[in-house]
């Protein structure tokens, strides 16, 4: 029996991922930035189970089934194929996330599954090769591989999209939640409709390019305050492109504004903050350090807020992995 276990956190974008060129590899229209958290992370165990005949996927204590477990199977598929195995496998994970709320659980959940699986089967993958491997579980998996600020470039084929480390000023983030439901579209099927839809996106995916180039020269010069100011006017254009759809689909609720207002309001008094938020109402707001508790003491009204740093990138829990003979 080959086990491993890994543990992943999720990341936030700054610069989003919005849209797909390539729905099987999952290669983005766009390169993206982001930070990941040292909070609420996804823990996963892949067991091979040579005698089961199907993968079976646990998550928070319950068997999934229907497309929550054929996408982890669809997924397993791909790492069989690298590793040229047909063994099944067990899957048990646990979510600090509230999942499917635009926490980016998928993202933890992928790293944290691309992480395990491929020690599980044997594969030695370098991070690239990890990065590429989250990605075909979910686009945004691909920089939770990474620690700390990632940018996931676009590339122009399977082996030139992955994410990578980016030098960056210290940033903490204050995340709000304002509603723990299962968001109503997913962003699979949110980004299929922009794609389709939306008259804003050809204008969405040129603008993306160039705002991640500014953000990396902002993070670069450790310049907070542009890295901030891409950071809003990027997630309410990424929020535009999605409201343009046919039919529409908006994932900002009336809190989510409100705390887009308050962030604002402090900006003028002083606390340095900047919001976004991905394909649901919570909302993030990135902060320098210094700041970071009195901004999550006054967002503290609009919901649960609580203070994050930059976080590690999916890693293999020590001892975790063993092998006996079958
Ligand atoms: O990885 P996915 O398919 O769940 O897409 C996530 C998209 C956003 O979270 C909205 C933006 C991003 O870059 O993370």
């Amino acid at each position: 029996m080959t086990t491993a276990t890994a543990r992943a956190f999720p990341n936030i974008a700054l610069v989003k991922y919005w849209g797909k060129r390539d729905e099987e590899l999952i290669l983005p229209v766009a390169g993206s930035l982001s930070l990941t958290l040292d909070a609420f992370p996804t823990t996963t165990t892949v067991t091979l189970a040579s005698e089961s005949h199907e993968d079976s996927f646990s998550l928070g204590g319950r068997i999934a089934t229907g497309e929550t477990a054929a996408r982890v199977t669809r997924f397993l598929d791909h790492v069989r194929t690298l590793a040229g195995s047909d063994a099944r496998a067990h899957v048990v994970s646990t979510n600090e996330a509230p999942t499917g709320a635009g926490l980016a659980s998928s993202a933890a959940g992928f790293a944290a599954l691309a992480t395990a699986a491929s020690a599980a089967y044997g594969l030695d993958l370098d991070k690239p090769a990890l990065s590429r491997l989250a990605r075909r579980g979910s686009g945004s998996a691909a920089r939770s591989i990474v620690p700390g600020v990632a940018a996931w470039h676009a590339g122009h084929d399977d082996s030139t999209s992955f994410a990578e480390p980016v030098d960056a000023p210290e940033m903490h983030m204050v995340i709000v939640t304002v509603d723990t439901a299962q968001k109503a579209v997913s962003s699979r099927e949110a980004m299929r409709r922009t794609a389709a839809t939306s008259p804003f996106y050809p204008a969405w995916i040129t603008s993306t390019e160039q705002s991640l180039a500014d953000m990396i020269d902002a993070c670069a010069a450790g310049d907070f305050t542009r890295i901030g100011e891409i950071t809003e006017s990027h997630a309410l254009r990424m929020h535009a492109v999605i409201q343009a759809c046919e039919p529409p689909i908006r994932y900002l609720a009336p809190a989510s504004v409100a705390v887009f207002d308050a962030v604002a309001a402090l900006r003028a008094q002083g606390i340095e903050g900047y919001a976004t938020a991905d394909a649901g109402p919570n909302v993030a707001v990135i902060v320098r350090p210094e700041h970071g508790e009195a901004l999550r003491d006054a967002l503290s009204d609009f919901g649960s807020a609580r203070l994050v740093g930059p976080g590690p990138g999916a890693a293999l829990l020590a001892d975790a992995r063993s092998e006996t003979p079958a």
